[in-house]
Formats: C-alpha cells, sequence, structure tokens
C-alpha cells in the first residue's frame, strides 16, 4: 500500500522555459507529482520509472488521452484518427499486442537487422556522396533519408512515395504530443491518406507476394490472424517509428559530437566506440521523454496509491539522468560503463526497432565520420530548433565538410 493521504505535489512542467531543464529538478524535488496540463501523474527517478515499467497495472496508454478535451463534435470528426491510433500493436487489447509483437519480432531481431548492414552501409555512401560538395544539412540529407529508405525498403514501398512519408510521419508524430484539435485534423488527413497508400500495396501483394513485410502480414490474413483494417493501421505505426525517432538519435547525437570536441576527437580515434557512443546519445539526448500509462487497476507508483482510469507519464529523460545510477549525468562520455539507459523503453512494450535503431546509427556515425574527417558546424548558420511538446527538436542542423 502507499500513501494516499499525502497530497501529491502539482508541477506546470509544460509551461516552464527549459521543461527538460525542470523535469530533472523535479525529480530532485518529488518522485511523483501531478502536472495539471497533462491531466495525469509524472513519474521521475530511475528506480520509480523501472518499476513502473514493470507493473503489469500500468497499460500502455492509447495516446488519445488528450481527445477528452476535445469538444463532442471535434471528438466525433476525430474518430477515425483514433479507430486507427487503437489498432496500433502498442495499444490494443493485450491479445493483439502480443499477436503483432509474434508476427513481426523475427523481422527486427539483432541477427535479422545485421543481415541489413551493408545495405544500411550502401545508402549511407550514397547519402553522403550526393553532399559533398563541401556542405551538408544533415537532418535533411542524412538522418530522416537514411532511416526512413530503410524501412521503406523492408516494406517494399516504391521510391517515388518516399517524400510523402517524411511528411505524413512529421504529421503523425504531434499525436503524440498533447495536440489540439487542428493538428490532430492534420494527423487523421496524414493517416488517412496514408492507409489509402498502403491498402494499395496490400492488394498489390494479395495477387504477387513478394518477400516484405507487407507480403508477411498478407499471409498471416490468410491465416485468420489479422485483418486489412489492422495491417494498414499497424503499417503506418511501424513506418512512422521506424524513423522518425532514429532520424532524431542521429541527428541530436551529431550535434552532441560536434558540442563536445573531446568526444569527437576521441571517437575519431577509436571508432569501435560508436557502439558505447550510440548508447550514450540515446541517454544524454534520446529521441523519446516520456511513455505514457494508464492503470488498468488500482496500483502504487513511487509509494503513491493511484485510482484506476489514470494516466501517467514515465519520465525516461528523468531515469536516464537519475545521478544515483549514472555519475556526473549532464556529462556525454562516450566510454561511460553499465550504461543502463532506458531510452527504448522496458518490459511488455520495449522498442520494437531498438536492434535496427542501433544498427543505422552504428553504421551512420562509423562512414560519417571516416569519410569526412574534418567535419564542423557550418560557420555561418547555427541549427535551427523547433520546441516540441517538452523538448528542442533539431529542424536543421548544417555542417561543413
Ligand atoms: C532511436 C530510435 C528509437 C527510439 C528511441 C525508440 C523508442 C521507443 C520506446 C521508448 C518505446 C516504448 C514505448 C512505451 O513503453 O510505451 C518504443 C516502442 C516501439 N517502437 Fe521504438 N524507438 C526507436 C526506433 C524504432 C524503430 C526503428 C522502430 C521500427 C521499426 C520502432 C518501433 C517501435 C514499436 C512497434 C514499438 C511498440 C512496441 C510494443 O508495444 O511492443 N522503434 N520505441
Amino acid at each position: 500500500m502507499g500513501n494516499s493521504t499525502v497530497t501529491v505535489p502539482e508541477f506546470d512542467l509544460l509551461g516552464a522555459d527549459d521543461p527538460l531543464e525542470y523535469l530533472l529538478e523535479i525529480g530532485a524535488r518529488a518522485p511523483l507529482c501531478w502536472v495539471p496540463k497533462l491531466h495525469a501523474y509524472l513519474v521521475c527517478g530511475y528506480d520509480n520509472v523501472v518499476t513502473a515499467l514493470r507493473n503489469a497495472g500500468l497499460r500502455s496508454a492509447n495516446a488519445t488521452q488528450g481527445f477528452e478535451r476535445l469538444s463532442a463534435a471535434e471528438q466525433e470528426e476525430l474518430r477515425p484518427l483514433r479507430m486507427s491510433i487503437e489498432m496500433w500493436m502498442g495499444h490494443t487489447t493485450p491479445e493483439g499486442h502480443h499477436r503483432f509483437q509474434h508476427l513481426l519480432k523475427r523481422y527486427f531481431t539483432p541477427s535479422t537487422v545485421n543481415g541489413l548492414r551493408p545495405r544500411i552501409r550502401q545508402l549511407t555512401g550514397e547519402l553522403l556522396d550526393a553532399a559533398a560538395d563541401g556542405r551538408m544539412e544533415v537532418v535533411a540529407d542524412l538522418a530522416y533519408p537514411l532511416p526512413a529508405n530503410i524501412i521503406a525498403e523492408m516494406f517494399g514501398m516504391p521510391t517515388d512515395e518516399r517524400d510523402r512519408l517524411r511528411v505524413w510521419s512529421r504529421h503523425i508524430g504531434a499525436v503524440f504530443q498533447n495536440a489540439d484539435a487542428d493538428t490532430l485534423r492534420r494527423s487523421q488527413a496524414s493517416v488517412l491518406e496514408m492507409q489509402d497508400y498502403l491498402r494499395g500495396i496490400v492488394a498489390d501483394r494479395r495477387a504477387r507476394p513478394r518477400d516484405d513485410l507487407i507480403s508477411m502480414f498478407v499471409a498471416a490474413e490468410r491465416d485468420g490472424l489479422v485483418d486489412e483494417d489492422e495491417i494498414v493501421a499497424n503499417c503506418v505505426l511501424l513506418l512512422f517509428a521506424g524513423h522518425e525517432t532514429t532520424a532524431n538519435l542521429i541527428s541530436h547525437g551529431l550535434n552532441l559530437l560536434l558540442n563536445n570536441p573531446d568526444q569527437l576527437a576521441l571517437l575519431r580515434s577509436d571508432p569501435g566506440l560508436t557502439p558505447s557512443a550510440v548508447e550514450e546519445m540515446l541517454r544524454r539526448d534520446g529521441p523519446v521523454i516520456t511513455v505514457v500509462r494508464e492503470a488498468v487497476e488500482p496500483v502504487t507508483v513511487a509509494g503513491y496509491d493511484i485510482p484506476p482510469g489514470q494516466h501517467v507519464f514515465l519520465a525516461v529523460y528523468s531515469a536516464n539522468h537519475d545521478p544515483a545510477v549514472f555519475p556526473d549525468p549532464l556529462r556525454f562520455d562516450i566510454t561511460r560503463r553499465n550504461n543502463r539507459h532506458l531510452a527504448f523503453g522496458m518490459g511488455a512494450y520495449y522498442c520494437l526497432g531498438a536492434a535496427l535503431a542501433r544498427v543505422e546509427s552504428d553504421e551512420c556515425f562509423r562512414l560519417l565520420l571516416r569519410r569526412f574527417p574534418d567535419l564542423r558546424p557550418a560557420a555561418d548558420q547555427p541549427p535551427a530548433l523547433v520546441r516540441v511538446s517538452m523538448r528542442d527538436r533539431l529542424e536543421a542542423l548544417p555542417v561543413e565538410l
């Protein structure tokens, strides 16, 4: 039993000038608090977040709790978006979740993904060739196209459609950002367009199966394991999840190296440190700040009793900066040992694409640093940042080569 009589402290996390800095401050003051604008609890600290990630009474919340703040008419208008999200593997029933994990896991194991290394290396080389005129904008020229093309190839998507994927994904990402009705309308338009497009590919694979993920889903459909709506909803999820986060890891990771020249020099002198550098990028500036859960039964979190139906944000970023687990947590140290970060989550919803994201970033940083020994920030153009929910995301990272 936890303490249900003590008042939970409140913090206006989203109103802070620098929410990430404030998040660490909150963590130092209270293991659990209430964030009114999220209408949810927030859990900080490594041990608390790990315990909560392992708590079966906390289920992945379907990112749609923000819809409840909208008017009845807006909720009705956005029903197709909500229905699609509710079919995503992490957000559906536990039975549906297992079914999709079972179908997909062999495509994302470390050994399967290692088999993609030569193709990832080749594509990275092509992207670097195209940018080799002395300058590059890392976000648009490398960080996005690399993971986007790899996941699109896994799906057998035609090359000419891949630019649309970035626009769709950008709009879909808003679902996770406590967005307003207009932004969600744009997300819905992108989800519906993407689903229509995918239905065409599904029909094609029914007639002409190939060796790709959609053909695998079509075979599972024939065996009665999934239906078409589930297939297209989860393809949207994978295409979106498969590149947006990894793109952020590559651009923010390179930015960390550029801002820490000693670590950049160390990595250049010993490329064998690349896997450990990628882990440290994930810890220090990983793409995911919080994951969201809903209590499906009475649970005790960080010593407090939480009733069923309440939403709980687990601050992965705070856990990854807990000084009890990561000494000198703000320091970016590519040789950090025992780096047990939670950037990919943990437990039942652990990231399906973790091995793929690791291999893509590993290949990307190795080749980038080898090809361009003088790579440095562009003297005349600073990086462009945009505030997305709790963090500043890199929109452009111009470099000289
Ligand atoms: C740096 C890159 C990435 C990061 C930081 C990341 C992070 C995460 C996190 C934190 C979760 C857990 C969410 C939760 O607990 O509620 C997750 C789940 C998931 N991720 Fe990733 N991800 C990355 C790349 C990818 C890639 C490349 C793919 C796909 C190909 C992918 C597909 C998924 C899926 C399908 C889930 C849901 C898994 C489940 O519910 O069983 N992710 N990811």
